[in-house]
């Protein structure tokens, strides 16, 4: 029928919220997308955490997913589901875009940065151990071959967008062996791209240059090993406006989910105050993956014209519009 499955992981918290949402727009959108709804709530509650296998077969059979937060425990209970979803399949780049929204005004304007960010190992390895009581170890992994395609595919990432710079993000002055290894395997790899630009800089600088003025970043794609990205993602989003508008895509040579960067928000769980635009633009870009360009782009305008109006806007963006009422603004211009 000319249409497209796709994994829904709903999520825990706002996620069910967020996603009823995402699946109004697609329908007033006319978008060629079968949502097909898996629960992947934890098989065993400690130790290494399990995810339903049916939910593994459909992401596998449908190579594309769309997930809502899931609740990670804090300092005990099982591995993150987050996490073990992004081993599973093997999903390495996590492409994490950040762009101003008109019509919502932060100290930042013009804010259009990305960063990619290294997403299978590094301090996120979870090889922790105690070595006697009152030491604990934390295993950072970095190994060439993760590094290479990540790096790689930063690169190919800064052709396809028309970037013309991309820069690694590193502490390569203090962890010596593992950030240099990234950094020279990035300088290796550079090679292979000599129409685009190279360069590299110290995290700490990064952080303090993007809060100075992030403009310069915008012809840059930086990548970076996982919890550099983790940690300068959240603070690009506090440049635009917060994790209530920041997307993500999770890329592997097989399967992609798609996902907010936020996490499940229990505290405003069910209240219909949740902002779905985060959601809603990790579905563009979705879309976009997917070579559904035409539907994207309505979709994203329709977006960016109701932030743009500011009269229907949820309060995380001093707003009090409902999570249904903003999403009804949304469904109005499609
Ligand atoms: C993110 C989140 C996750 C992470 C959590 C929920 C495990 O913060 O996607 O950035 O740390 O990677
Ligand atoms: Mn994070």
């Amino acid at each position: 029928n000319g249409k497209y499955t796709v994994t829904f992981i709903e999520g825990d918290g706002i996620g069910p919220e967020i996603s009823k949402s995402v699946k109004q727009i697609f329908a007033a959108a006319d978008a060629p997308i079968d949502w097909e709804p898996v629960d992947v709530t934890p098989v065993s509650s400690d130790g290494p955490t399990a995810i339903p296998d049916e939910a593994i077969q459909s992401v596998r059979r449908n190579l594309v997913a769309l997930k809502g937060p899931l609740a990670t425990p804090v300092g005990e209970g099982h591995v993150s589901l987050n996490l073990t979803l992004r081993r599973t399949f093997n999903l390495f780049a996590n492409v994490r875009p950040c762009r101003s929204l008109k019509g919502y005004k932060t100290p930042y304007d013009n804010v259009d940065t990305v960063l990619i960010r290294e997403n299978t190992e590094g301090e996120y390895s979870g090889i922790e151990h105690i070595v006697v009581d009152g030491v604990v170890q934390c295993i950072k992994l970095i190994t060439r071959e993760a590094s290479e395609r990540v790096l790689r595919f930063a690169f190919q990432y800064a052709q396809s967008i028309g970037k013309p710079r991309v820069r690694v993000v590193h502490k390569a002055t203090i962890m010596k062996m593992s950030d240099g290894l990234f950094l020279t395997t990035a300088q290796n790899v550079a090679k292979e791209f000599p129409d685009i630009e190279f360069d590299s800089e110290l995290l700490d600088n990064t952080c303090l240059k993007m809060v100075t003025d992030p403009t310069p970043y915008n012809d840059i794609v930086m990548v970076m090993p996982n919890l550099y990205g983790d940690i300068l993602s959240d603070m690009c989003a506090g440049l635009i406006g917060g994790l209530g508008l920041t997307p993500s895509g999770n890329i592997g040579d097989e399967c992609s989910i798609f996902e907010a960067v936020h996490g499940s928000a229990p505290d405003i769980a069910g209240k219909n105050l949740a902002n779905p635009t985060a959601l809603l633009l990790s579905s563009v870009m979705m879309l976009q993956h997917m070579g559904l360009n035409s539907h994207a782009e309505r979709i994203h305008r329709a977006i960016l014209q109701t932030i743009a109006e500011g009269k229907t806007l949820t309060g995380d963006l001093h707003g009090n519009a409902k999570t249904d009422e903003y999403t009804n603004a949304i469904v109005e211009k499609l």
